[in-house]
C-alpha cells in the first residue's frame, strides 16, 4: 500500500531511511539478491531491455540513485560495464552493507549518503545515472530528474529499471493473497515455524517494519514514466516492461516465507523458490514480454538521453 498522498516529503524520506536501515542486514536474503553469474545476467538483461540492445563496452562513469545493497552497480561493475562507480542512498545502513559486499567482490566504489532530489555532485560529472526499484520511493520526481540532468555530461543517459507498474501492483495482489492463505499448510509441509512476532518480521524491529506501508509513494502507468524525463530536458525517452509469471511466482513465494521465522525456512526450499523465479524470468523474456504491452507487465524500465 503506498504512502498517504497527504504525507509530507520529509515524513516519506524519514520513513525510507529508517525502514531501509532496519532492513539492510537481511535485505539480500529476503529479496534473493545475487552477485554471481545469475545476478550479473539479470542486471545485464534489464539494461539491455531498457536500452533495446545489449550494452557493448563500458557505459562510463556512473552514479546510482538508491543503490541499496548494490544489486545493480556491483553486478554491472563485475562485467566491466561501468568505469568509476559512485553509489548513493538515503539509508546509511544499506550503503554499509553495499560497501562490505563491494570489498568482498574487489570492486572500488564511492558511497555517498544523500537523497535523489539533492545530489552533492558537480554539474556534468557522470555519463550514466541509473537506479533499480527506487523512483517509486522519491516524493518529488521532477526535482530528482532535474538533478539527474544537471550531473550528467552532454550525451549522458539515465537508466531506471524495476519500477512497479500500477496495473502490475494490482495483479500482484492475487499471488500475495494466495500465498498468505496457503501459508499454514506450506509451513507444515516444509517444517517451518510460524513467525512469533508477525509485525516484527525477523531482523526488522516492529516500529520500523510498520513503516513498510509508508515507503512507497508511486506506482506508475507507463505514460507517467514517459512524461517524466522530458520536463527536465531529456530526449529519446523509452519505456518498456518486464516480468509477468516470474512476478506472480515471486510474490507468492515471498508471501509464504514472510509468515515463517526466517531461520526455519529450509535452504532447499529457498533454492527451489529462487530457481523457479529465474526459470519464469526466462519464460517471460522469451515468450510474454515481446508480446504483451508494458501495461500488463509488472516492472517498468525507463531510459532517456541528455542531448549531446
Ligand atoms: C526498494 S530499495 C532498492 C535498492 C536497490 N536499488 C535494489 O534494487 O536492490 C529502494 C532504495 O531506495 C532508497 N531510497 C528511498 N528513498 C530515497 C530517496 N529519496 N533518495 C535516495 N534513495 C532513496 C532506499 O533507502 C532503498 O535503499
Amino acid at each position: 500500500m503506498p504512502a498517504s498522498p497527504t504525507d509530507s516529503p520529509e515524513k516519506i524520506k524519514d520513513a525510507n531511511t529508517r525502514y531501509h536501515d532496519a532492513a539492510a542486514d537481511s535485505y539480500d536474503s529476503k529479496w534473493g539478491i545475487d552477485f554471481g553469474p545469475i545476478g550479473q545476467h539479470q542486471v545485464r538483461s534489464k539494461v539491455a531491455k531498457a536500452l533495446g540492445r545489449d550494452p557493448v563496452g563500458s557505459l562510463g562513469d556512473s552514479l546510482e540513485i538508491g543503490a541499496g545493497t548494490g544489486y545493480f552497480s556491483l553486478n554491472l561493475a563485475q562485467q566491466g560495464l561501468l568505469d568509476r562507480v559512485t553509489v548513493t542512498d538515503i539509508s546509511p545502513g544499506m550503503l554499509e552493507t553495499l560497501a562490505t559486499s563491494a570489498e568482498g567482490l574487489g570492486i572500488e566504489v564511492e558511497t555517498v549518503v544523500c537523497e535523489a532530489e539533492e545530489l552533492p555532485f558537480e554539474d556534468e560529472s557522470f555519463d550514466l545515472v541509473l537506479g533499480h526499484a527506487v523512483l517509486h520511493h522519491i516524493p518529488d520526481l521532477d526535482r530528482a530528474f532535474g538533478e539527474f540532468h544537471r550531473v550528467l555530461r552532454p550525451g549522458g543517459r539515465v537508466i531506471f529499471c524495476g519500477e512497479p507498474s500500477r496495473y502490475g501492483d494490482r495483479l500482484a495482489a492475487l499471488p500475495k493473497a494466495l500465498g498468505t492463505a496457503a501459508a499454514p499448510v506450506w509451513r507444515r509441509m516444509v517444517g517451518a515455524s510460524a513467525l512469533e512476532d508477525p509485525v516484527g518480521n525477523g531482523a526488522e524491529c516492529s516500529d520500523d517494519h510498520e513503516l513498510e506501508s509508508e515507503v512507497d509513494v508511486h506506482a506508475f502507468a507507463p505514460s507517467d514514466l514517459r512524461g517524466l524525463p522530458g520536463g527536465a530536458g531529456f530526449t529519446e525517452v523509452r519505456v518498456s516492461g518486464e516480468e509477468a509469471v516470474a512476478n506472480f511466482w515471486g510474490w507468492g513465494m515471498r508471501s509464504l516465507e514472510a509468515t515463517a521465522e526466517p531461520e526455519t525456512v529450509p535452504l532447499g526450499w529457498r533454492k527451489f523458490a529462487f530457481r523457479g523465479y529465474v526459470t519464469f524470468q526466462k519464460l517471460d523474456s522469451t515468450v510474454l514480454e515481446p508480446r504483451l504491452p508494458p501495461e500488463l507487465l509488472y516492472n517498468l524500465l525507463l531510459t532517456a538521453k541528455k542531448p549531446g
